[in-house]
């Protein structure tokens, strides 16, 4: 990872490789970086002149305006790029089988296997490969057993894991300024050259006592084990949150107290209708298949009831919302403001607006949907994938897509707020209530409006985790 070499990414449908490349561009000038991609729309909208990228990043346009034909380019030549390349970033995606053994839980490394499989064909002098990919422990062994096995007479494979840990919506700030970046190797002398090899990347904008190596498993698993244990968290409260409903205690001061408490920390206490996103849930349930394959049944269950409580807690909110409309919501119209998995980013995955409005078709409501970065025809993918029983024209004749959080709201029953999107905060409540049908409801999912405020126009309001 020495000056004028380049460094090539695969990157598959993910919204992570990118922005991580780009940043390294950015910070490394004297190093050129090739994010390769088998899909040409995707390495398009990547080189397009209005730069039109292919995922919403906050800060993401700024970095590539400033690296892009400087020392970072984009291409579908993934041959020339192996070829060229000292250091290789594996980061494709690794969804959730979803058949086979270990259908559900295990990670699907169909992707990971054929990328690997790929550079021991092409490549034609020696590299240090980095999984860049969550996936389950000892992948980088297996990665490593096909590579030595294909590789050409003096080439040489080194193997590197270097997990990821930026949130979306903040990942230009993570990759800035991470609280750690962390790398596993082998501790062999091999192994610990290309370790700090990729430090030596890294080191150019990251103090160095923020760069932790350690072995290879260990880097593994502490991927799975970081978001394991923030998911918990987020499950922790919003176990907490139905009990302050039922109490009349207030979550957020239940979260603010506790929070104070150092050794607890303020941070990822927030009480939601429930986590989403690509990668809580399916780095658990790989944890569960993971301890489950180690015969360790409780520590499974253990990791199990995290996911379940978050199923629990979305459930839970449509249903409360079901009885608080007098126990039907049929034929009745709603507006679920938010579709994102959580504000700043357009990425729709296991988003928890996506079970809300399954639940509410489910029950024959009327849904209009508005979100500001989401794609009409994502949240037509997303519902017609979680509504397996209704074609998309059924699904078309209950929801409708609005353009704005004023326009979805006109003439409804209920108001939804799935997502923490700051323009929701500013909404004229006022005018929205003029609107609506009366009485007229608002279930913040998201800790976000001024419940009081709202009250006093003349709303009903139900928030997560107050019992009001
Ligand atoms: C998460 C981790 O935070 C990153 O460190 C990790 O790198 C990433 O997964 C990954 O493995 O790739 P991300 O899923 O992008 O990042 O977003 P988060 O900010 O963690 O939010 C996840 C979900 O939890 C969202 O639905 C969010 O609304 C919810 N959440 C978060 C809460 O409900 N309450 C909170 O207090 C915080």
């Amino acid at each position: 990872a020495s000056g004028g070499h380049e460094l090539p990414s695969f990157h598959h449908p993910n919204t992570k490789g990118g922005p991580t490349c780009a940043v390294i561009a950015l910070k490394c000038p004297h190093i050129a970086v090739t994010i390769v991609d088998l899909n040409q729309a995707r390495i398009d909208a990547w080189n397009s002149p209005d730069f039109a990228l292919p995922i919403y990043e906050p800060g993401l346009e700024e970095v590539v305006r400033q690296a892009r034909g400087r020392n970072l380019f984009f291409s579908t030549d993934v041959d020339k790029a192996i070829q060229e390349a000292d250091l290789i970033f594996v980061s494709v995606n690794t969804p959730t089988k979803k058949s086979g053994v270990g259908a559900g839980f295990g990670a699907d490394l169909h992707y990971v296997e054929s990328a690997t499989r790929r550079i021991a064909a092409v490549a034609t002098s020696s590299k240090i490969v980095v999984e860049k990919s969550t996936v389950p422990c000892r992948t980088a062994e297996s990665m490593r057993t096909i590579l030595e096995a294909n590789c050409k007479p003096g080439c040489r494979f080194d193997i590197l894991s270097n997990p990821e840990f930026l949130a979306e919506g903040t990942a230009i700030g993570d990759l800035f300024k991470p609280d750690r970046v962390l790398i596993g190797s082998l501790q062999t002398q091999e192994g610990k050259d290309a370790c700090a090899g990729l430090a030596g990347v890294y080191a150019n904008w990251v103090p160095k006592d923020r760069i932790l190596t350690v072995g290879l498993w260990s880097s593994e698993l502490s991927k799975l084990a970081a978001n394991a244990m923030l998911a918990q968290r987020i499950s922790s409260i919003n176990a907490l949150s139905a009990i302050c409903e039922a109490t009349g205690a207030n979550i957020d001061e239940v979260a603010h107290a506790v929070g104070f408490d150092s050794r607890v920390g303020p941070k990822f206490l927030r009480a939601s209708v429930g986590f989403g996103g690509s990668c809580f849930q399916k780095d658990i349930l790989n944890l569960v298949y993971l301890s489950e394959s180690l015969h360790l049944p409780q520590v499974a269950e253990y990791w199990r009831q995290v996911v379940e409580m978050n199923e629990y807690q979305k459930s839970r909110f449509s249903k409360s919302v079901v009885d608080t409309l007098f126990n039907t919501i049929t034929g009745k119209h709603i507006a679920v403001l938010g579709f994102a998995f959580k504000a700043d980013t357009g990425d729709t995955r296991e988003s928890p607006a996506i079970t809300i409005v399954r639940d509410f078709l489910a029950e024959r409501a009327y849904v209009t949907i508005y979100d500001p970065k989401v794609d009409e025809a994502q949240i037509w993918q997303d519902l017609s994938e979680a509504c397996p029983s209704l074609s998309l024209e059924q699904i078309k004749k209950q929801v409708t897509i609005a353009h704005s959080a004023l326009d979805a709201c006109k003439q409804k029953e209920a108001i939804v707020i799935a997502t923490e999107w700051k323009e929701f905060r500013e909404i004229d409540w006022q005018t929205v209530y003029d609107d609506m049908t009366k009485p007229a409801f608002v279930f913040d999912g998201r800790l976000l409006v001024d419940a009081d405020k709202l009250r006093q126009i003349g709303f009903k309001v139900k928030v997560i985790g107050r019992g009001e």
